[in-house]
């Protein structure tokens, strides 16, 4: 029997007070709707409709469709009438089948494929709902009982007092036989306080006309939080945090600061990876067995290989071999390749450059545009000055060279292996391997005619 999700995203986040919608605020790196779609994902749905605005639809149409063979698609709710509405808008969308329809706000972030499951397996041609217990007071649904079955649910800003008192809240996911929700939502009405289309009344509707709705009760509340404003956005986002610092620490990480250590989803972390506080990895970036990454660092699509002590430094974009030292202060990026053995120090910049094993650049250095052989010195100081103000020019530095303190090397340049600059030099022409150059003539240049 088929499974289909549909994802609530269209509302319009008011709380948030941001122009941009809240689905697509980031938790951990990611706007809040990915990892709701990433639970449904994972839960093995494998069509969605995602109920949107213009702006999160153009989100929706840029996520890679097919990842795992889903199926995601963008149903614009405009004018937005409400929960109720919303999944209208979505089935008008959908052809019919025979099946179960999950469900879910795009508000809950922290949902997981587990409780996704829990619900589809419960529903059973029926309704499921999936509930939690938490402390009051709570803007969340209530779930009113009729002895032990569930009547309906109240949402807050309708509540008596005596249905405010009540702990057990809609959590905001759903599984619906197809059949039964398109006939309770053909039903509803918006005679309420907020004058909206409440998808809640389906269930009040659905247990007058005999049903039997299936609580599934959420065994820890933290994975069904709404997050309606900022304040929430942060809770869910230290909680988010938390669990991705957990995964990796139970496969062998070790994390000294879970709460200043900040993880995106699907980093890979090789057995006896050690993190240092104050540290941010994100962008799929892959850490090889062994490594010490922080205090201070910031990693985005970096490869770094195994016995890596890496300190006090960014690199994104670029690789790092097997036991070079980057740190502290280093800046690597755009597409860099560095080691094995390396060793690039304190206020080193290393751009788009390939550094061969042993390459050592201790201090103070840029390196733009640069192919540098084997067990070569960089001296503190030395500049690649590989822009001429219209256009990038490459580096050539050879194998066992020897770069003098405060070298300037003009390219496009080359310098031949074992050759040497001596301090200050500034570099205008090719150095012959073995040859030692030294100096800075200050040739006259040709002068800018008068205007
Ligand atoms: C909703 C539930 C409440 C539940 C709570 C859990 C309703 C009426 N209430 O309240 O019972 O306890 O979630 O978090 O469903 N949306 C649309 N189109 C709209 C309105 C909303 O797509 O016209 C989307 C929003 O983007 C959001 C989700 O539906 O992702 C829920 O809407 P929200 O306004 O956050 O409802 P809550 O007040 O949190
Ligand atoms: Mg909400």
């Amino acid at each position: 029997m088929s499974v289909r999700a549909i994802v609530l995203a269209a509302g319009k986040g008011t709380r948030m007070k941001s122009a941009r919608s809240k689905m697509l605020h980031e938790l951990c790196g990611r706007p809040m709707l990915w990892h709701v779609l990433r639970a449904v994902r994972d839960a093995g749905v494998a069509d969605v409709t995602v109920v949107t605005s213009a702006e999160v639809a153009e989100y929706v149409a840029g996520l890679a469709t097919g990842t795992g063979g889903q199926t995601i698609r963008a149903v614009r709710q405009e004018p937005q009438l409400g929960t109720g509405h919303a999944v209208g808008v979505a089935l008008g969308a959908m052809p019919r089948e025979d099946g179960t329809i999950v469900v879910l706000n795009g508000d809950m972030p922290l949902v997981d494929a587990a409780l996704v499951r829990e619900a589809i397996e419960a529903c059973a041609g029926s309704l499921a709902l999936v509930t939690v217990r938490m402390p009051l007071p709570s803007s969340f649904g209530r779930i009113v009982r009729d002895g032990s079955h569930v009547a309906r649910i109240v949402e807050a800003r309708d509540a008596l007092d005596d249905e405010l008192a009540i702990d057990e809240m809609n959590a905001g996911l759903y599984a619906y036989d197809e059949r039964k929700l398109r006939a309770a939502i053909a039903e509803l009405r918006n005679d309420n306080a907020q004058a909206e289309y409440y998808l809640t009344d389906t269930v009040g509707s659905l247990v007058a006309s005999g049903l039997r709705v299936v609580p599934v009760p959420a065994t820890d509340a933290r994975s069904v939080l709404g997050v309606n404003d900022r304040v929430e956005l942060a809770a869910a986002s230290a909680l988010l945090n938390r669990r991705l610092c957990e995964h990796h620490m139970r496969a062998g990480v070790t994390i000294v600061d879970p709460a200043t250590t900040y993880l995106e989803p699907d980093l890979t972390f090789a057995c006896d990876v050690t993190i240092l506080p104050n540290t941010t990895i994100g962008r799929g970036t892959r850490v090889g067995a062994h490594s010490e990454i922080g205090p201070n660092a910031r990693l985005s699509n970096a490869t770094i290989g195994e016995h890596v002590v890496l300190t006090d430094s960014v690199v994104v974009d670029s690789e790092i071999g097997d036991f070079s030292i980057v740190g502290p202060w280093a800046h690597v990026r755009a597409g860099a390749r560095i080691g094995p053995g390396a060793r690039i120090g304190n206020f080193v910049e290393v751009k788009k450059s390939v550094l061969a094993p042993g390459v050592k650049a201790g201090h103070l250095t840029y390196l733009g545009d640069t192919v540098i052989g084997e067990r070569t010195n960089i001296g503190a100081g030395t500049i690649t000055c590989n822009y001429d103000g219209t256009a990038k020019h490459q580096t050539t530095i050879g194998a066992d060279v020897f770069v003098g303190s405060n070298s300037s090397l003009v390219a496009p340049v080359t310098l031949g292996d074992g050759s040497a600059t001596g301090a200050g030099t500034v570099v205008i022409r090719d150095v012959a391997p073995g040859d030692r150059v030294v100096g800075n003539p200050g040739r006259r240049l040709p002068q800018k005619e008068a205007t």
